[in-house]
């Protein structure tokens, strides 16, 4: 049996992933704000080192596997949170595992984007690209100076819109990029990215209101299955992408959409 580490675990498909790795007979270090096994703020720089440091003496420094989940959703007034939070908290944290997955001998990372990095037309490429820079202070700075440039329609929907889908579009393009280096792929840690559509979570209810009760006919962005999704169906592809038999996947970006993607972008691949 593993040893896994997952983020965001106290809620939605963190609890979901957490839950069904446990079932599986793993050991899981659960890491959040609240209600985890480490308790720690992946948006700070100091929440990031000490989860870092926690997961790695919790796990005798050798880890089988981390889902990278926690994260906040467009609905969050800051916009430069959403960015420490939704980029720079899993990068760092990944970073800073990295080696923890290595001596495993076949360790697994999975990240948790969005499928809004394909479907909203707000992507804002300088801002990802300072990002993948690793300079947090500027992507701040700019996720901030591009929210108040914002149409106010927009602002009052879904504040951080453009900073959260731009955080999810960087940390799809830093999986593809990190993936395929040597010290990863060659040493068997494989990387990939999960990018939801609308989920029934705390994150998605909060943000919409009776969102439970909607009709996904009636989501603003189509819905093929006519569902929405529920936060095991995001943990049962954590779960297969966390396995040592998931051997030859890596640096991909699974949409689990319910069609979103697809029907917005048929032609794309
Ligand atoms: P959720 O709100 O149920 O769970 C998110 C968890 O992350 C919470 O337990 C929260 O406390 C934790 N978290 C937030 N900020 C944190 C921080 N600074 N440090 C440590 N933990 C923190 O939401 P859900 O839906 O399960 O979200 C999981 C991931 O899925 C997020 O990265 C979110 O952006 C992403 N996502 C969600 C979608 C949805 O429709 N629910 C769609 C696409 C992506």
């Amino acid at each position: 049996m593993g040893t896994f580490a997952v983020t965001g675990s106290a809620s939605g498909m963190g609890a979901a992933s957490a839950a069904l790795l446990r079932d599986a007979g793993h050991t899981v270090i659960g890491v959040d704000l609240h209600d985890a096994d480490i308790v720690a703020d992946l948006g700070t720089d100091e929440g990031r080192r000490t989860a870092v440091q926690e997961i790695l003496a919790a796990a005798d420094g050798v880890l089988d596997g981390v889902a990278a989940i926690a994260g906040v959703g467009p609905n969050m007034r800051d916009a430069a949170a959403v960015m420490s939070i939704n980029y720079f908290g899993p990068v760092a944290l990944l970073e800073g595992l990295h080696p923890a997955l290595v001596r495993s001998g076949a360790g697994r990372a999975v990240v948790i984007g969005s499928n809004s990095a394909t479907t909203v037309p707000l992507i804002d490429e300088d801002l990802a690209e300072l990002a993948l820079a690793g300079d947090e202070d500027a992507a701040r700075e700019r996720a901030r100076a591009a929210q108040s440039a914002m149409p106010p329609e927009i602002i009052e929907m879904a504040p951080s819109i453009g900073a959260y889908a731009t955080s999810k579009f960087a940390l799809a393009r830093w999986v593809r990029r990190t993936a395929v280096q040597a010290d990863w792929a060659r040493r068997g840690v494989l990387l990939n990215a999960i990018a939801p559509g609308a989920v029934l979570t705390p994150l998605m209810l909060g943000s919409t209101g009776a969102a439970a009760e909607m009709d996904p006919d009636e989501f603003p962005t189509p819905m093929p299955l006519g569902v929405f999704g529920h936060p095991e169906d995001i943990a049962f592809w954590v779960h297969q992408f966390l396995k040592p038999q998931a051997r030859f996947t890596t640096g991909a970006v699974l949409f689990v959409d319910g069609g979103t993607d697809a029907a917005m972008r048929p032609d794309a691949q």
